[in-house]
């Protein structure tokens, strides 16, 4: 896999000069190189220096701290962790090995990976006192509620990783998140259609164990698809990290005061629920089976539009990528793997799908506007011909996103500034 040398992070004279025109007089802004990407306008000092604030409120011109994990460029659309391609990772690697990329900055040798995977599958089960706290939710309750809860309570269960200026515990309560996020989420989708729990087995692989807990029952045997195994490795791949956004930002902040790490990833949890955010492939399932219809398709795409109707293209647009979303060729690709693989020879839905895709790539309005298919536009296809119902849907995403949201909230902690 290549991966590009880091731009050398030189100290520089470089400022910016801005003039406020009310009273002419002139400062000087340092300019900081960004560690890839555009540079950066040190504004730490300016209240300080000129008695103004500035204002960004949706942070599309703000970097709110310094960050080696991952990097986008929308305009082009690239994605990369610490420095490699997504869709290289997601072609010649696991999830492991992207989660031990994200935590330490380089992928690892075969011996590093046993280990860190031994490591991991160490920390599979989750204390047996945690199953009362799950049976004590309502069976309907939805599955990232119950998440938000178990994940936050898992700090009065394991008292000797809440330490956060020791390392060794910061890296003990990384490990424990890790993988228990999975066996949690089995859990949470077991109680909702009252089915026993399933212990996790540790001579699965991580994707392998997770569709073990959730589709497996005690009173027969369960073999993994291999190529649903690799599809669900995917798919949590492509949403292990994505920068700064909103869920990430939750976590850095409810650290930034000393939080212990299970509250902080149940802060991310929360923040990852909303509509705006986790919730998109939830919204392009119910946008197809409300379309219904190849034949209703363009009026779906004129209803989309006209600016005096709120209806929008679920699953198209994208606020950072500007260009085609690179997982989401990644998940095209997984979509057709699925689909073959459980014999679906003709889904509705994913025919109805792929001609949407077509009409808008083709329509002037999409094309001068950028609006391509996003990572969510397959994904709910892929999970829904898997067998979760909707409301999982967030649920593995918090799942995949607990790593990038750990190597953030490690990054920050072991940041001397
Ligand atoms: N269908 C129709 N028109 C759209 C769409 C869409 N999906 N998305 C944007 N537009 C139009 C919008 O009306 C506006 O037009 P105009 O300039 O004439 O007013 C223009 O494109 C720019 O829209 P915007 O809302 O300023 O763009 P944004 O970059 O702020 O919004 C977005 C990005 C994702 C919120 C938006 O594209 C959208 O609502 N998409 C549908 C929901 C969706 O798929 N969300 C999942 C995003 S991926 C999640 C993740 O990575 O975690």
């Amino acid at each position: 896999m290549q991966k590009p040398a880091p731009a050398a992070k030189k100290a520089t004279q470089e400022t910016v000069t801005l003039i406020d025109n009310a009273t002419g007089k002139r400062f000087e802004l340092p300019v900081i190189p960004g560690t890839i990407g555009p540079k950066v306008i040190d504004v730490r000092k300016l209240y300080a220096d000129t008695g103004h604030f500035t204002y960004d409120p949706g942070y599309t011109s703000t970097g709110s701290c310094e960050s080696k994990i991952t990097y986008i460029d929308g305009d082009v659309g690239v994605l990369m962790h610490r420095g490699y391609k997504i869709e290289e990772l997601a072609e010649h690697s696991d999830f492991m090995e992207v989660c031990y990329l994200l935590l330490n900055g380089e992928l690892p040798t075969p011996a590093q990976k046993t280990k860190f995977e031994r490591d991991i599958t160490l920390h599979t089960m989750v204390h047996e006192q945690l199953n009362r706290f799950i049976t004590g939710f309502r069976r309907d309750a939805h599955p990232v509620a119950v998440m938000c809860g178990v994940v936050g309570a898992l700090s009065a269960f394991y008292h000797d990783s809440l330490d956060i200026s020791d390392e060794h515990q910061r890296m003990v309560a990384s490990f424990r998140l890790i993988a228990k996020m999975p066996t949690i989420a089995a859990m949470a989708f077991k109680y909702s259609i009252g089915q026993p729990f399933m212990y996790p087995r540790n001579d699965l692989k991580f994707a392998e164990n997770f569709l073990y807990m959730t589709f497996g029952v005690p009173c027969e045997p369960y073999k993994v698809s291999p190529v649903l195994a690799r599809a669900m490795d995917r798919i949590f791949i492509l949403h292990a990290d994505h920068e700064q956004n909103a869920s990430t930002s939750t976590v850095r902040l409810a650290g930034s005061s000393g939080a212990n790490p299970f509250a902080c990833i149940a802060a991310g949890i929360a923040s990852l629920w909303g509509p705006a955010h986790g919730g998109a492939n939830e919204a392009v399932l119910k946008m197809l089976s409300e379309i219904g219809a190849k034949e209703r398709i363009p009026e779906f795409i004129k209803r989309a539009k006209d600016k005096n109707d709120s209806f929008r293209l679920m699953g198209f647009g994208h606020r950072v990528y500007k260009n085609y979303d690179p997982r989401a060729a990644v998940m095209r690709k997984s979509c057709h793997d699925v689909l073959n693989e459980l014999g679906v020879k003709r889904e509705p839905m994913l025919d109805l799908a792929m001609e949407l895709e077509r009409i808008a790539l083709e329509d002037d309005y999409f094309v001068s506007k950028k609006l391509f298919p996003n990572v969510d536009f397959y994904s709910g296809i892929i999970l829904k011909a898997m067998g979760f119902p909707t409301s999982m849907f967030t649920a593995l995403f918090a799942l995949a996103r607990t790593v990038g949201w750990i190597a953030q909230w490690k990054e920050m902690i072991e940041d001397p500034g």
